[in-house]
């Protein structure tokens, strides 16, 4: 049977097949994942209240081996408390999951056994130097005495923290204090890594570092990654992505067809008479074009494709023409209707940007 229906209702646009939303899967691995076979995690329905908040509200999706998979939301959105229920730490008000083919609830310690966790707030022992954090670590997960060692080399040298071993980790930065933290969740080689928020609150360069080491990470080891974020760029190194906002995830894809779901381009012209330009967009193209800092700027499904059309027929010399892509901040904008700053700042804003997007889309 079948694990997850695909829901009716998916955006479709010019640009590319629509997403999955809303807890269906569209694409091949969901295939093989339907049998259950295969797949690193698989989550159904899972709900989990607290008293009277809904933290997570009926969430489904399947992970494959080898996939790196993310959840991006706002802050309260459930990523956390989805995460702890595949972890083991929760139990879900209500669904199932399975992580490594063993059930959450059922099969605790097996899960257990094959998952590693770097937390969104800091667990390792301040008084403790780096080697002494791991080698802690590695008893409580029962990694072989003669593994232990060479191992405790292996991930120390994997995030580059090979000459800081002997030094008491009270001293570290913040971004070798992750660093550690993700060496210590890969020690007992997991089969699955979660890593809640992994760069949160660090500065961009260390954040680039820390993707660096994760990516090369994803190269060596036969690893399936699962990470929440809120960084827009941060979704972009994953090879799937769920949007999740108030508890639900809202669509979910490859960041690549998620962008090319929202399906167009936003072009920007600066011309010799930019009223005259705008109102022939209007005429000639019907498109609605308005000045934005300084610039003319209107939305086209394929921006490389309509430019030359554009310097053929609008009537009114250009002086320069850009165009950009659609970002993860419009699809998040295109699917919830608001920016995640605005999801994270208050719902009151909501209204206004729903009107926004709206007329967007018009
Ligand atoms: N132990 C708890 N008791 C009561 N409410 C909780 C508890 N843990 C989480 N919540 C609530 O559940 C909702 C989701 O929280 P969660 O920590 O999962 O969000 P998140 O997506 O991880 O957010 P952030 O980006 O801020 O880490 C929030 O409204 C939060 O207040
Ligand atoms: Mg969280």
């Amino acid at each position: 049977m079948a694990l997850f229906t695909r829901h009716s209702g998916a955006p479709s646009t010019a640009a590319g097949p629509a997403p999955a939303v809303a807890g269906a899967v569209a694409n091949g691995r969901a295939a093989a994942g339907a049998s259950g076979e295969g797949q690193a995690i698989e989550a159904r329905d899972l709900v989990r209240r607290f008293g009277t908040i809904d933290a997570v509200r009926g969430v489904s999706f399947e992970v494959a081996q080898g996939e790196t998979f993310g959840f991006l939301g706002p802050n309260g959105a459930g990523k956390s408390t989805t995460i702890s229920m595949l972890c083991t730490l929760l139990n879900p008000t209500s669904g199932v999951a399975k992580v490594a083919g063993y059930d959450v609830v059922a099969q605790r310690a097996e899960v257990r056994k094959r998952i590693g966790l770097v937390f969104q707030d800091t667990t390792l022992d301040d008084y403790l130097t780096a080697q002494e954090n791991l080698r802690f670590h590695a008893e409580l997960y029962g990694v072989a005495r003669s593994q232990t060692g060479p191992r405790i080399d292996d991930v120390l040298q994997m995030v580059g923290l090979v000459d800081r071993r002997d030094s008491v980790v009270r001293t570290f930065s913040g971004g070798m204090k992750r660093r550690l933290e993700i060496a210590r969740g890969l020690l007992h080689s997991p089969r699955v890594l979660f890593l809640d928020e992994p760069t949160v609150g660090l500065d961009p360069q260390t954040r680039a570092h820390i993707w660096g080491y994760i990516d090369e990470l994803r190269t060596r080891e036969a690893i399936t990654i699962f990470l929440t974020t809120h960084y827009m760029e941060e979704a972009e190194h994953c090879d799937r992505i769920a949007i999740i906002d108030e508890g639900r995830i809202v669509v979910e894809d490859s960041p690549a067809r998620l962008k090319a779901s929202v399906g167009q381009d936003r072009v920007e012209i600066s011309t010799a008479d930019d009223a005259a330009a705008i109102a022939a967009l209007r005429g000639h193209f019907s498109l609605d074009a308005a000045m934005s800092e300084g610039v003319v700027a209107f939305y086209v499904a394929q921006g490389e494709v309509f430019v030359p059309r554009l310097f053929a027929e609008l009537g009114v010399p250009i002086q320069s023409v850009s165009v950009a892509r659609p970002t993860l901040d419009d699809v998040f904008m295109n699917y919830t209707g608001r920016t995640i700053r605005d999801a994270e700042a208050s719902g009151s804003e909501r209204m206004a940007a729903s009107a926004w997007i709206r007329a967007r889309r018009r």
